[in-house]
């Protein structure tokens, strides 16, 4: 971690952050359903469709503008992936309908008594499109936890690998519990049995760097409105995995990489906003430019896409200084239970994001969001489709758990905030 670093001028790029309710500044850590967006991502959205807005592939000026943004944001999300070539860069309406359709046509080629692996500890958007292949024969496993912290257990892993395991398909992070996983070295294991692997990278995108060579992932897919942007799916794949599988399609549309995977008229507007979205994480990063100068880790990395791993290198460091405080602050708490890693020690915040899901005794997850919502502090509660872990961790049925999701334009004086709200209802309730 470097030296303290403060983030919060950032948050006046947010107009959402200036609501106010009692006269009290709004706080919003509702983060892992959705994070406010940047004002470069409202302009980007509504200059589009002041000046730009049509169907592609037309001759005429409006329709070649919005191919134009089109090709450009490819290209934005290739540099924020450090993917080879914007060629592997696949738009669709979100996540869950991008792992559907990719499940189906992976599914054709896959035979009875092939195997897929997912997780206890991924969102089920992540899993049910992988079970949905189990009409056609193939078998799932699914990996567990350590059930004390709530990390996923590689040595169940590595077990339930075998030479008929086609695809490991797994979490970057969890939108549960914020555990990160060890992607680099669970893809390793995966190819080293010839299987796929399939990186649901929806909680981890908006914080940390992302580097898809690096971790030689097959595909990984996020959602521009969890990193500051509007709501669009991204999906990364190795060319020749987009070339190789059969899309489902329309038989006019394009079948060239990555256009095939891309069924209907896409959310252009949407796409526009990804622009600005990536215009604000780029400038954020110029500005952090000087406190990682001699980072050895984003040496290999130049122009935009360096100040896009600088602005989330340093937004990894601010969110971890967040979790410092957050953490023990909430372990003082009477009858308050995290679920996850809740130690401070450098390895274990390097091991989650500020994504802490907690329960109180004696008060209803939804209860306590209730209340923290009269009170202008928004935070979810529930299963957040973390379907298999809430039942994993016995609270499936029983409401779930309170969600405490930040990112970095929360502050040290909202922690304060909600710490002593939360002291409030828990005494409350005793
Ligand atoms: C970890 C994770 N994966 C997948 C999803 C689903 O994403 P989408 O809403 O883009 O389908 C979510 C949404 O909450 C998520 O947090």
């Amino acid at each position: 971690m470097t030296a303290h670093i403060d983030l919060s001028a950032y948050r006046r790029y947010f107009p959402a952050l200036q609501r106010e309710i009692n006269g009290q500044p709004v706080i919003y850590w509702d983060n892992p359903g959705g994070t406010q967006v940047a004002q470069q991502v409202i302009e980007a959205m509504t200059r589009y469709l002041r000046e730009a807005n049509a169907n592609a592939h037309g001759t005429f000026f409006t329709s070649q503008r919005t191919d134009e943004i089109i090709a450009t944001a490819r290209q934005a999300m290739a540099d924020f992936l450090n993917a080879a070539s914007p060629a592997e860069i696949v738009f669709g309406p979100n996540m869950t309908t991008l792992t559907f359709a990719f499940s189906r046509a992976i599914g054709q080629t896959l035979q009875a008594g092939d195997e897929i692996i997912v997780t206890v500890l991924d969102h089920d958007a992540n899993v049910a499109p992988w079970l949905a292949l189990q009409e056609r024969g193939v078998v799932i496993r699914t990996v567990d936890i350590h059930p004390e912290n709530v990390t996923l257990n590689l040595q169940d892993l590595q077990e339930k690998i075998n030479e008929r395991t086609r695809l490991v398909a797994v979490g970057y992070a969890s939108n549960a519990v914020g555990t990160i996983n060890d992607v680099q070295r669970i893809t390793q294991l995966a190819h080293a049995a010839g299987a796929l692997v399939w990186i649901d990278a929806v909680q981890y995108a908006p914080h940390g760097p992302i580097d898809v060579q690096a971790l030689d992932v097959d595909f990984l897919v996020c959602s521009a409105y969890k990193f500051f942007g509007p709501h669009l799916g991204i999906l990364y794949g190795k060319r020749q995995h987009l070339e190789h599988f059969p899309a489902y399609k329309v038989r006019p549309a394009s079948n060239a990489v990555p256009e095939r995977w891309e069924t209907g008229t896409q959310n252009h507007e949407g796409v526009a906003g990804l622009i600005g979205a990536i215009d604000y994480l780029t400038l954020l990063g110029e500005k952090q430019a000087a406190h990682y100068a001699a980072d050895p880790r984003l040496c290999p990395y130049q122009g935009r896409r360096r100040s896009l791993k600088v602005a989330m290198q340093a937004i990894s460091d601010y969110e971890r200084q967040l979790s410092a405080q957050l953490l023990p602050g909430l372990r003082e708490i009477k009858g308050l239970r995290i679920y996850g890693i809740s130690g401070t020690a450098p390895d274990e915040l390097a091991q989650r994001v500020p994504t802490v899901a907690c329960t109180i005794n004696g008060h209803h997850p939804r209860a306590l969001a209730t209340a923290l919502g009269e009170r202008g502090i928004f935070a979810w509660d529930g299963n957040y489709y973390a379907l298999g872990l809430m039942e994993r961790l016995g609270l499936e049925g029983r409401g779930g758990a309170l969600r405490l999701g930040l990112c970095h334009y929360n502050t040290p004086a909202e922690i304060e905030r909600v710490l002593s709200v939360l002291q409030e209802l828990a005494g409350a309730g005793n």
